[in-house]
């Protein structure tokens, strides 16, 4: 059972990011940068089912030991009430209390199967999957979602059914999935949806800097948090910046990163088989782990072909 730390105040949110934020990235950044007792919660990338039952590698995430560091809600993706109650029953067993639903993943094959944004062109369906977090009094559900498919009102086709929920807060990215991860961020929808809708609001888009999430809480009073994802990859240290209100120098950024890719290296040394399988693993994590380190030496990384010549392009950063 996770606990969670601080619950009051603007809250802090680590987006899910299939790939890159499973169990030993959230261990070690909540050991690096700091989480528990700033009140920092992580959410996990979609448990999905995969034939006929919940996927044991996504179980297999949210059950790790190295969760035991910080706070984690799991989040679950479905497209039909019986997958959502399948999946709900089999978190809810490892001693959850807390769980995410996915209404905004825009991957094509998750979409056809009514999954992730899929929920949002089709409200009978979300109906029938309000019906199974109804049946779960005990569980505190929210919803990460997107402004819509293609219309970025089309949220406003189920608001009145989301209003109708115990959910502990919905998490907009103010996008449309057509858009997937780039292009406008409709702030007009947001200051809609904030008015429109009678959960807790977080925002999740494009924020990079303390200074974004200051913006964004000033210019959005109604707001009661965010949620940064690719911004928390390219600058983990951006929720430990906020909180004291002290921005790192460059030098100390880059420290706590090579700590951070240690951490993560190590442990996937000791678990996966194989240096291909190691190098599969790691190298798309320098897409943002290398922001903060010249160009050059993070290509030569990405570059690497065997785990000597890794190993020997991240020490000389
Ligand atoms: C590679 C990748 C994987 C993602 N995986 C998930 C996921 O499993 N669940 C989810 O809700 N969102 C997922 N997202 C969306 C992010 O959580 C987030 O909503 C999106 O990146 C926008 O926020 P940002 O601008 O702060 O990155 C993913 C995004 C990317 C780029």
């Amino acid at each position: 059972m996770e606990i969670c730390g601080n619950d009051t105040g603007f809250k802090l949110m680590a987006a899910p990011l299939q790939g890159f934020t499973e169990a030993p990235f959230r261990h070690f950044h909540a050991e690096i940068y700091g989480s528990h007792s700033d009140g920092i919660t992580y959410y996990s990338p979609f448990v999905r089912i995969e034939k006929g039952e919940a996927r044991k590698r996504d179980i297999r995430d949210i059950s790790s030991k190295l969760n035991e560091n910080h706070c984690l809600v799991p989040q679950v993706i479905a497209g039909a009430e019986d997958e959502f109650r399948m999946l709900v029953e089999n978190v809810a067993a490892l001693g959850f209390d807390r769980m995410d639903l996915n209404m905004g993943c825009p991957f094509v094959p998750q979409v056809r199967k009514g999954r992730g944004a899929g929920l949002l062109g089709n409200p009978g369906r979300f109906a029938e999957i309000a019906d199974v977090i109804r049946s779960f009094p005990e569980i505190s559900f929210s919803i990460k979602m997107r402004l819509g498919i293609e219309r970025p009102d089309q949220w406003k086709d189920f608001c009145d059914l989301i209003n109708t929920l115990h959910l502990r807060c919905v998490i907009l990215h103010p996008r449309t999935a057509v858009q997937q991860y780039k292009g406008e961020l409709h702030m007009d929808q947001l200051k809609c949806f904030c008015e429109e809708i009678h959960h807790p609001v977080v925002f999740n888009g494009e924020i990079s800097s303390p200074d974004d999430i200051k913006r964004i809480h000033e210019g959005f009073p109604c707001l009661h948090g965010v949620m940064a994802g690719r911004g928390l990859l390219r600058r983990p240290s951006l929720f430990a910046e906020y909180i004291s209100g002290i921005c790192w120098d460059e030098d100390l950024m880059r420290e706590k990163v090579i700590d951070l890719h240690r951490g993560i290296f190590n442990y996937y040394s000791s678990v996966l088989c194989g240096d291909t399988q190691l190098l599969l693993k790691m190298k798309p994590l320098w897409e943002y782990l290398g922001s903060c380190f010249p160009k050059k030496q993070v290509k030569q990384i990405v570059k690497s072909h065997t785990i000597s010549s890794y190993i020997a392009s991240v020490e000389k950063l």
